[in-house]
């Protein structure tokens, strides 16, 4: 399996890999991505998230979990972290990994059409998988994002920064294809303020990530 292929599957959401292999591969790909960063950059991020012990966190195209993981120990002991993957592949190995994390589960699940009530999280997190979608679903999966995050609830969502030098996009490109070459991180903002969200606070973290918190408004303020 190409690695653009492995990172960004077939339209489907059933890649042709075997549920293991598929949930390992991408844990060798990103765990060399990162570095030896992945640990304190997806700590840091649930340390963003506002997460507090007893929340209820929604992990929107979890993967294999490494982030609802970090959730999940975040909001310990009595709270849930919830994470939604369309890929049984990748939602198998990551029960797989939570084995035995108390109030750690996972479902199948897409982002644009969320089955869970509305205001049902007290969080709504996403880590590298706005550039998964098409452009015209990334309003929708911000959307349903918001509907399911309870008033004054927060949301935190990441995703890939590719490189700012040309020649590093490229080998981006080659590695990961061009999806993340060209990923438009800079509608990240736009795509969160417009869905409803406030509060908006933007950064980075090494190596790879821009991330954005932001706030469901307590008052009904929903988007025009
Ligand atoms: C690069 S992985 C990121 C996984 C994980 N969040 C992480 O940070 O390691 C992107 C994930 O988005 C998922 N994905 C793709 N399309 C999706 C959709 N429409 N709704 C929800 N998740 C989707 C993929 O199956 C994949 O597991």
């Amino acid at each position: 399996m190409a690695l653009g292929r492995l990172l960004h599957g077939d339209p489907q959401y059933d890649t042709d890999g075997t549920a293991i292999g598929h949930g390992r591969g991408y844990e060798l790909f990103t765990t060399i991505a990162f570095g030896g960063r992945r640990d304190r950059a997806f700590t840091r991020l649930a340390a963003l998230s506002g997460a507090r012990p007893g929340d209820r966190v929604l992990d929107v195209g979890c993967g294999t979990g490494y982030l609802t993981r970090r959730m999940a120990a975040a909001v310990a002991p009595n709270g849930t972290a919830l994470g939604i993957d369309p890929s049984t592949q990748v939602v198998d190995h990551a029960r797989h990994l939570a084995t035995g994390l108390a109030g750690c589960t996972f479902e199948r699940g897409i982002a644009e059409g969320l089955a869970a009530p509305d205001a049902s999280f007290d969080v709504v997190v996403s880590s590298l998988m706005i550039h998964h979608l098409p452009a015209e679903a990334r309003s929708q999966a911000l959307a349903e994002m918001y509907r399911v995050c309870r008033p004054g609830g927060r949301l935190l969502v990441a995703d890939f920064r590719p490189p700012s030098s040309r020649i590093g996009r490229h080998l981006v490109g080659a590695a990961a294809g061009p999806a993340m070459e060209h990923n438009p991180i800079g509608q990240l903002t736009a795509l969160v303020r417009d869905a409803g969200f406030t509060d908006l606070a933007v950064g980075d973290l090494r190596p790879w990530l821009r991330h954005v918190t932001a706030v469901r408004p307590a008052a009904r303020q929903d988007p025009a």
